[in-house]
């Protein structure tokens, strides 16, 4: 059965993440992602790094089945484990040893804006216990600096997602830097993206 859902954005965002990730990305390990929604940028990922696992995952099932059928019919079934059930918050995170002995970095893209914020607490928490040091956490999505937004389109997108959720919200990277550096992160990077988006890189340091 064909359960691809299709999340417009990820066709616009994909290539530029790709550059992010392309200069961050070792060859033979694995990049487990947090948040993967319909897998798009997984299948799309995991065929422009060839030489890497791309390991998804999603706590919503709708999403994981969306996964699968997007890896089934870009015919990836060969290289690409199925989606892990992972909720951050689900602690502790129970990972396959063989992506855990083989992990460089985590990546998540467009969750912690539309998640708790104890998500991103525990987003932090979870990949300081898995990561080594020189290993990196990348996110991807709106921020806001020193508690301001950096557009009035972002200002209108987070009084839209609040509206939905009031425990949602686009998040101030001086406070997710410091949850970062809780769990012995440094923010290593902040690329501007274009609309209005920004990559953040974070290294973990040794503790
Ligand atoms: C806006 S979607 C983004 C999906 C995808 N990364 C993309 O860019 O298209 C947010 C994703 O975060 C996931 N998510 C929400 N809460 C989560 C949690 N507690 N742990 C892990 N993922 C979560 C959702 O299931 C959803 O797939």
């Amino acid at each position: 059965m064909d359960n691809r859902l299709f999340f417009p954005a990820t066709q616009r965002n994909r290539d530029c993440i790709g550059d992010v990730l392309s200069r961050n990305i070792k060859k033979n390990c694995s990049i487990l992602e947090i948040g993967s929604g319909s897998g798009e940028h997984g299948v799309f990922f995991q065929k422009l790094f060839p030489e890497i696992i791309w390991q998804t995952s999603d706590p919503d099932l709708l999403n994981r089945k969306s996964i699968i059928s997007w890896i089934e019919y870009e015919e990836l079934s060969r290289k690409m484990p199925p989606p892990l059930d992972l909720d951050v918050e689900k602690v502790p995170w129970h990972l396959p040893t063989q992506l855990v002995n083989s992990l460089q970095g985590i990546v998540s893209i467009n969750m912690i804006h539309v998640a708790k914020w104890n998500c991103t607490i525990e987003l932090f928490k979870g990949a300081g216990k898995l990561l080594k040091e020189g290993q990196f956490l990348i996110l991807y999505g709106p921020f806001k600096i020193g508690n301001k937004h950096i557009s009035k389109s972002n200002y209108c997108f987070d009084n839209s997602i609040r509206a939905k959720n009031d425990l949602w919200g686009i998040r101030n990277i001086e406070e997710v830097s410091e949850e970062a550096k809780k769990n012995s992160f440094c923010q290593k990077n902040i690329i501007r993206m274009p609309a209005n988006n920004f990559s953040i890189i974070y290294k973990k340091v040794s503790c």
